[in-house]
């Protein structure tokens, strides 16, 4: 996190998000305020409280996009909810501090996979020595002369080593795998009681005895199953929760997707719950309070929340006073021109033409896109935005499965090798969706 300054948060964004930079400017900053934060002596520090951010922009203008890079990118506990999902206490849905207790699950999932990795060599090392035992068990060194003893370690020393070399991979050998019993039960909870139900559930899974299996299997398959197992006995998973626990209040981060849903006047009527109940329930959360999980308790007072929504129907001003003012940062997010469009479909690491080249290249066909063929492409996307709804980016994926999908069909074809297409081939192709009035209306 260190070398994570906001200069390089931004560029590494931009490798995959167009535009859309006050966006990217403002989680970069905030991220690194967090960090900046946890360099401060102890009184000060705990007055800090992070700067919650909404992202407002339309559909399809890169908003789940932006949380989404930042997670890969930040080290950080990361997940990402709609808050529409959520329903106040009582009623069918989630209730507001699953997200708590799914932000625990994926610092624990983190953290312990990061000390996998560090013990991975030891663990390699510890299986072999098990698959060892198993090809040639050693025999009882208590009634074996010294001399004995020798001359058995030297030639363990010598099958070690043709081991290692590869020797004995296709050998069969009999191992016995811990399997509990649990996954053939299902416990079923109330509706609403997920983490409830996942507790009895782990519960159970505790108290069952657990079943020994033995399997016959290859030495390189039974070498990864004792490299998992070797692993899990390295780590010391008390240590490993204590560490997730305070990984999650210092640097989680919470993507509220959506939050335009649960804002605005009251829905009339209907099934719908209460959408200011549901921002109520939220409040303490992101205001900070002690949410228990599984592992433990868990202060939410420092965690990063980013929320974002199209408000198209709502303002941000109709999320209940409270609520806004936890969210002090508010970043408007550009519509993408004609312009954006040409980039996105060609600049980023994932762009969409580079993924559809790859594709085809998998049929052995050489696909070229000439750039007035791209311009033409941004262009139809732009006029179809502007006539029919403006979904943004997503318009291009919609046009380039049209553009291209008689020739995904046509494919493979050992005639053809090559496919350049210009200007007027996407003219021609997507002459039917730019032209037909109601063929239009079936492409989203
Ligand atoms: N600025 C951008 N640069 C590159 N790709 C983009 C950009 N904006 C959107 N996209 C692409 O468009 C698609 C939809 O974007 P995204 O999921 O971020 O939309 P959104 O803003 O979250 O919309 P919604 O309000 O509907 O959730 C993604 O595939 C994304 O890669
Ligand atoms: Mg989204």
């Amino acid at each position: 996190m260190k070398e994570l300054t906001p200069k390089k948060i931004v560029r590494e964004l931009d490798k995959y998000i167009v535009g859309q930079t006050p966006a990217k400017k403002s989680v970069a900053i905030a991220l690194r305020n967090r960090w900046r934060r946890q360099q401060i002596d102890k009184p000060l520090r705990e007055e800090i409280s992070p700067n919650n951010i909404i992202l407002i922009g339309s559909t399809g203008v890169g908003k789940t996009e932006i949380s989404r890079r930042l997670a890969t990118l930040v080290n950080a506990p990361f997940v990402k909810v709609e808050a529409s999902k959520f329903t106040e206490v009582g009623y069918v849905g989630r209730d507001v501090e699953s997200m708590i207790r799914d932000l625990v699950e994926v610092s624990v999932k983190q953290e312990k996979s990061e000390r996998e990795k560090t013990v991975l060599d030891q663990a390699r090392i510890n299986a072999d020595e098990r698959i060892l035992e198993n090809l040639f068990p050693k025999s009882d060194t208590s009634v074996m002369s010294e001399e004995a003893i020798e001359r058995q370690e030297r030639t363990r020393d010598k099958l070690r080593k043709r081991l290692l070399a590869g020797d004995y991979e296709n050998r069969i050998i009999k191992i016995e795998t811990k399997s509990s019993a649990m996954p053939l039960m299902q416990v079923m909870g109330p509706i609403g009681m997920d983490d409830i139900t996942g507790n009895i559930q782990d519960m159970l899974s505790n108290v069952m005895p657990k079943q020994n299996k033995s399997q016959r299997l290859k030495v390189e398959e039974a070498r990864e199953v004792f490299i998992k197992e070797e692993a899990e006995k390295l780590i010391d998973m008390d240590d490993v929760i204590k560490v997730a626990v305070q990984r999650a209040e210092q640097n989680g981060i919470i993507f509220l997707d959506e939050i335009d849903k649960i804002a605005g006047a009251e829905n009339s009527g209907g099934p719908d719950v209460s959408r200011e109940g549901v921002q109520r329930d939220i409040l303490p959360i992101v205001e900070g309070c002690t949410v228990s999980t599984k592992y433990g308790q868990l202060k939410t007072d420092h965690v990063l929340f980013i929320a974002a929504g199209a408000f198209h129907v709502s303002k941000p001003s109709d999320l209940i006073p409270e609520l806004q003012g936890r969210f002090p940062i508010r970043v408007e997010m550009n519509n993408l021109s004609k312009a954006d469009f040409v980039k996105i479909l060609t600049k980023p690491k994932n762009a969409l033409i580079t993924q559809y080249m790859a594709l085809l290249k998998a049929e052995q066909v050489e696909l070229t896109f000439l750039k007035d063929a791209i311009n033409e492409i941004a262009a139809i996307a732009t006029e179809l935005n502007e006539k029919m709804e403006n979904i943004g980016a997503r318009r291009l994926h919609t046009v380039m499965t049209s553009l291209l999908e008689d020739i995904l069909f046509q494919l493979p074809d050992k005639k053809i090798t090559v496919m350049k297409l210009d200007k007027k081939m996407v003219q021609e192709k997507l002459s039917d969706i730019s032209d037909d009035e109601d063929l239009r209306r079936y492409i989203l």
